[in-house]
């Protein structure tokens, strides 16, 4: 991989769902570069997981361009779906499965080699070594998520989605999966693109923040340097303030 190459490039991306009045997400342009972690905040509705859908090729923009690695994630499926892997705290894995079983199918659709090793490794790594003969189904939610994360890097992806990716983990866990993540991005240069609700998470967790309002980029920058723009004291006051006014910038 070429170190300047972008890991993500958006440009006027737009989308409207079929039905809806408004659009989703409108005008949108950012990039991701290699090795870097950035946040994608905003209220509810914001637009961000249809950000990051447009992103893994599961909707077709209705106006703009996305590429990742320079190619179309939807014209160029297989060659962008090889390099990049995904986790939400919305999608589920197959609830019959164990979930030793779970990461061995998903190792095997991904063509994954030394499959028990890298499986052992990561099992490890994510405290999921006593739940290896558990059914998904009866994981709790925190434990859920920490096997999708797993399941997410079996394919050792140079990008990894993630949408709300702590939502539903306890405080430990949520820094346990952070600091986890941070070492395997640190280790591998990976890029990581990701939703939160958690400011202080964003804080210390991202290179790079954006801001999405009604489906548009609002503030874009270092969480310090978006904080001193807006004169809020923090992300909290921040949020806030965008979800009240719509602006980052207006006096509170
Ligand atoms: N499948 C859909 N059909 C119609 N409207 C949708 C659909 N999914 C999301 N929306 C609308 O698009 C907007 C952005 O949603 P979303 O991207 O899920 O926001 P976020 O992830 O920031 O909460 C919202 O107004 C939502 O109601
Ligand atoms: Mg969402």
């Amino acid at each position: 991989m070429n170190a300047n190459e972008l890991a993500i490039e958006v440009r006027g991306l737009t989308h409207r769902y079929e039905r809806s009045a408004g659009f989703a997400v409108e005008a949108l342009d950012f990039e991701v570069r290699r090795g870097e972690i950035v946040g994608l905040l905003g209220p509810n509705g914001a637009g961000k997981t249809t950000t990051l859908h447009t992103v893994l090729g599961l909707l077709a923009p209705t106006a703009g361009v996305v590429r990742v690695f320079g190619r179309s994630p939807l014209l160029e499926r297989m060659q962008v779906l090889g390099r990049i892997n995904f986790a939400s705290v919305d999608v589920h894995l197959p609830s019959n499965l164990l979930v030793e079983e779970c990461l061995y199918i998903f190792s095997n659709l991904y063509g994954v080699s030394y499959r028990s090793e890298r499986i052992r490794n990561l099992v490890e790594r994510f405290d999921l070594k006593a739940l290896r003969r558990q059914r998904v189904g009866s994981l709790s939610s925190g434990e859920h998520m920490r096997l999708k994360i797993c399941k997410a890097l079996l394919n050792s992806p140079e990008l990894l989605i993630l949408d709300e990716p702590t939502l539903s983990l306890d405080p430990y866990m949520a820094h346990r999966v952070r600091s986890l993540l941070k070492e395997i991005q640190s280790e591998r240069q990976i890029s990581i693109l990701h939703t939160s609700h958690n400011m202080r998470e964003v804080e210390s967790f991202c290179d790079r923040i954006l801001f999405l309002h009604h489906g548009r980029k609002i503030a874009e920058g270092p969480p310090s340097e978006v904080l001193a723009r807006s004169k809020s004291r923090n992300l909290d006051e921040l949020f806030i303030r965008v979800a009240v006014s719509g602006d980052i910038f207006d006096a509170g």
